[in-house]
């Protein structure tokens, strides 16, 4: 894709404001790690391997080398501060606390280049997304056999939601280079209409054929327009399989198990939280009401409605038939092998 949702500008990070696509390309400059917060919390950026990314930039900003010499236990200070902060943007993408314990972990007893060696870290994982988005998309894309595939998507889980390529729409990009894509159905999703703004976006960029559709369009379509795949993205793996992802995800598996549709997550190991027991145990974002009663500025329910506004739902792990990981595609009963144990060097069980 031609315009990247974040890039690093060696004393700031450029951050593309989502919220206002498809109409218009414009970035935010983000010099600490407060901007970088708002950016996340507002979803400027939003998607959870994105989120990760720009908070590993946004924890080194906090130490951000200035003129004036700030001692270590004052930037420790700052760094802790900042975490909390960052983590504290959105709950439930699991990316967002792991890439900030992951940078900070990089600069523990360390004394000097607290910034240098942060920003060194996030920028590997940033290249560690890319790879594994690619090498999910050609996992994913051997799974469909036939030449004319027909596949659905929910939310957006392409490039704007990754360091720039996508673990679901990745997969389906891969399909439609290799000529086995006949079209895809887009969710629009909403309330943020994600699909509808982000994914249909991408796609028309690429040319690559689609379809939008309301939410409750999906049934219909799966009976009647033979989709041989739905392919969604993740927020957070339970260690059981349980997936978070967008809300209207859960509604998806239901359906597609009733038409007999494969249904399949596209799971970068960084969503993977082996903390997280099942998915009872995830965090539910809920999001202002606002976004509910009213599409972009227009008030579409009466004054003084209460509305609901879950920004995830959690999909059981028995509703799904594969998991895309940049290790391969595994069923849920092996997600656990591919986990490489404590203490042992040999690489994970290889997938199919
Ligand atoms: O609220 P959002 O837009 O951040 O939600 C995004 C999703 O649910 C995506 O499907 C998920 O983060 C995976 S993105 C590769």
């Amino acid at each position: 894709m031609k315009v990247l949702p974040f890039y690093w500008k060696s004393t700031h990070l450029e951050i593309l404001d989502q919220r206002l696509l498809p109409s218009r390309v414009q970035f935010i400059k983000c010099k600490t790690a407060e901007d970088v917060a708002k950016a996340i919390r507002k979803m400027a950026v939003r998607g959870a391997p994105a989120i990760g990314c720009v908070a590993a930039y946004g924890m080194a900003l906090a130490v951000q080398p200035t003129a004036k010499f700030k001692p270590l236990k004052s930037r420790m200070g700052r760094l802790k501060k900042a975490a909390s902060l960052l983590k504290a943007a959105r709950p439930t993408a699991v990316n967002l606390a792991w890439a900030v314990d992951r940078v900070v972990n990089t600069v523990e007893g360390k004394k000097t280049s607290l910034f240098q060696v942060m920003t060194r870290e996030a920028k590997k994982i940033e290249q560690e997304d890319l790879a594994a988005n690619r090498a999910m998309g050609r996992f994913g894309a051997r799974l469909f056999k036939m030449k004319k595939n027909v596949v659905l998507t929910h939310c957006n889980a392409g490039a704007l939601a990754t360091a720039g390529h996508g673990t679901a729409l990745g997969i389906i990009r891969e399909l439609w280079r290799q000529k086995k894509l006949k079209k895809v159905f887009v969710d629009e999703t909403r309330p943020y209409l994600q699909g509808a703004r982000l994914t249909a976006w991408e796609l028309s960029q690429e040319k690559i054929p689609y379809e939008l559709i309301t939410d409750n369009m999906a049934a219909h379509v799966m009976k009647t327009e033979k989709v041989n795949g739905v392919i969604v993205g993740c927020d957070r793996v339970a260690a059981n399989g349980d997936t978070a992802n967008k809300i209207g995800t859960y509604n998806l598996a239901i359906l597609a198990r009733h038409h007999k549709i494969p249904f399949y997550v596209a799971m970068p190991f960084s969503t993977l939280d082996l903390k997280t027991k099942t998915g009872r145990d995830v965090p539910i974002e809920e999001r202002s009401s606002d976004e509910v009663v009213k599409m972009g500025n227009v008030r579409i329910a009466p004054k003084g409605t209460k509305a609901r506004h879950p920004a995830f739902d959690v999909t059981p792990v028995g509703l799904i038939s594969g998991f895309v990981s940049e290790r391969g595609v595994f069923k849920p009963r092996d997600l656990l092998k591919q986990v490489p144990r404590k203490g042992s060097s040999r690489p994970p069980r290889r997938a199919t």
